[in-house]
């Protein structure tokens, strides 16, 4: 039985492309399945001039092209819960019109004072709008209510615009009203690292330098930069995904096991996990960081071709690297890490490389086997969501020989198509006051000082763009990369 949760929602940002694709279908599935019901509002807010009868026929539409049917009751009785109210969030005397609102929803849909600001919006706004939330009184008061503020991605351009922001967002919230969104997070095999680890025996007495080789995190994107190009010019791959999800990602593998299954623990972990991520010197970061940027194939332009792009832009659409922890459980086992727009498949995944046995007795002089694979465990993200464990078994034959052999477990089709989206977990997070799967300051903090580093050598020298052809896996120097550690990426086109 789902727990009907009680808020008020605002949304800035409210007439948005996140809004209108993720946001309001999730708001929906939680309506479904009753953990909204009866005690909810939602108010959407932009510049634009609406009524509340437009802004609800939109709200249906999204709900529509998201694959929902919305000539159902429970449709009409969802969407009568949202209201529209014009504003501007730079006019400080306006947020009085928006109190009077969310007090008089309040009232009647007896929200108990719970309040939700989500900012899906121009991050150059946050502050601004966390403050005049709170100097302005639309913050409610009492022991028993809640006050969250929901902060959509990018979370700074670097460690010191990051921490300006977080300054002015914690004179107005408390860390633990702030939810940082980062939707890897709500991902499920995302999640499923935490079981995979601490809930088997079996992975987690393995998961450690003795045993384990090398880590791989890969996420792999088809598309170019489609109708974002003027976000991710400024943006740029480190920025757009290393510094966010991947290092997420990172950190889960990487982390000590928890005290306890808890928001605080788990992020205590996490974050100690990153303070010991090695931060490169400038040599290092040249050498364990490499990035590239898409040419041109066929019908397809290269990405200084591309729509609201600068015919010299020097922004990476690909990054690889090696990440090294200098602590006792990881030290000299690297995680290498890839992402970029433009390849060869849309997936996401991990590889975690085990080292071979020490000796391998199958391999006596006269015989004719192949030397042991490496066992390995795959974590299959998106699009099939599952494991797979690689080890090496007896050829099923009269003579003795070994081959890789695979155990896969994936999500059936019908399971896969009733998991959550990613946004629907986090708002339902959101509405719980579960922080798990946000990140927090400290981990955004040291993920940026890492990424910084990087950046600060990339931006000295001039790179060779474009040089990786589209659909394939990257540049060469990618491939160069981890083969200098006589090493191979698991996922290779056609194998
Ligand atoms: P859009 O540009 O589609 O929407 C921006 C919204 O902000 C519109 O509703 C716009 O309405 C409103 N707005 C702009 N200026 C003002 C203002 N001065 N006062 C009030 N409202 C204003 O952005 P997205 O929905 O794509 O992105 C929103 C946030 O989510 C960004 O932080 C983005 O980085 C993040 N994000 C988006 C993703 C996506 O897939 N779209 C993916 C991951 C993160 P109007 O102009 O009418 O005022
Ligand atoms: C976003 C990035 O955070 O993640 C986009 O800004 C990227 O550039 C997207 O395309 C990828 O998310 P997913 O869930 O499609 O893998």
């Amino acid at each position: 039985m789902a727990t009907e949760r009680k808020a008020v929602f605002l949304f800035f940002g409210g007439t948005g492309d996140l809004a209108y694709r993720k946001l309001y279908p999730s708001l929906f599935n939680l309506y479904r399945k009753g953990n909204l019901r009866s005690h909810f509002a939602v108010i959407g807010t932009s510049r634009a001039k609406m009524d509340d009868d437009k802004f609800r026929a939109a709200i249906k539409k999204s709900l529509a092209d998201s694959g929902n049917r919305t000539d159902s009751k429970e449709a009409s009785d969802f969407v009568s819960h949202f209201y529209y109210q014009d504003h501007d969030v730079t006019d400080t005397a306006h947020y009085a019109v928006l109190k009077d609102l969310m007090d008089k929803l309040d009232k009647k849909y007896k929200a108990e004072g719970h309040r939700i600001f989500y900012l899906s919006m121009a991050p150059q706004f946050f502050g601004t709008i966390a403050q005049d939330l709170k100097t302005q009184g639309l913050l409610s008061e009492g022991n028993d209510v809640f006050n969250r503020l929901v902060i959509e991605k990018p979370f700074g351009r670097d460690y010191d615009s990051a921490r300006l922001l977080n300054d002015a967002l914690s004179k107005s919230f408390d860390e633990d009203q702030i939810f940082r969104i980062d939707h890897y997070l709500g991902k499920e095999m995302i999640q499923n690292i935490e079981a995979l680890r601490f809930g088997n025996t079996l992975v987690e007495s393995l998961w450690n330098n003795r045993y384990i080789d090398n880590i791989q995190v890969t996420l792999s994107e088809k598309l170019g930069v489609e109708e974002r190009a003027s976000y991710y010019d400024n943006s740029g791959a480190l920025r757009d995904m290393v510094q966010n999800h991947i290092m997420q990602i990172v950190s889960l593998l990487a982390m000590e096991q928890p005290v306890a299954f808890t928001d605080t623990d788990i992020r205590a972990e996490k974050v100690k996990a990153l303070r010991s991520l090695r931060v490169y010197n400038v040599a290092d970061a040249a050498t364990n960081f490499v990035r590239g940027q898409y040419g041109s194939i066929n019908e397809q332009a290269d990405y200084r071709h591309e729509d609201n792009v600068p015919h010299d832009s020097t922004t990476e659409t690909f990054v690889a690297g090696k990440l090294l922890f200098d602590n006792y459980r990881w030290s000299g086992t690297p995680f290498y890490i890839r992402t970029g727009k433009m390849l060869a498949d849309k997936f996401t995944r991990v590889d975690v490389v085990f080292k071979r046995p020490l000796v391998d007795i199958f391999a006596f002089p006269q015989s004719q086997n192949t030397p042991l694979a490496a066992n390995v465990l795959t974590i299959f993200v998106e699009p099939h969501a599952g494991f797979s464990l690689q080890l090496n078994a007896k050829t099923n034959d009269t003579g003795f020989s070994t081959e890789p052999i695979k155990l896969d477990y994936l999500v059936d089709a019908q399971k896969s198509k009733d998991t959550p989206e990613p946004y629907e977990r986090l708002l339902h997070d959101v509405l719980k006051g579960d922080g798990t799967n946000f990140s927090s300051w400290p981990e955004v903090s040291y993920a940026w000082k890492f990424v910084d580093q990087i950046r600060r050598v990339w931006d000295l020298q001039e790179p060779q763009f474009p040089n990786y052809t589209p659909h394939s896996m990257g540049p060469a120097a990618a491939e160069e990369l981890i083969q200098r550690d006589h090493r191979e990426w698991v996922y290779r086109l056609n194998n």
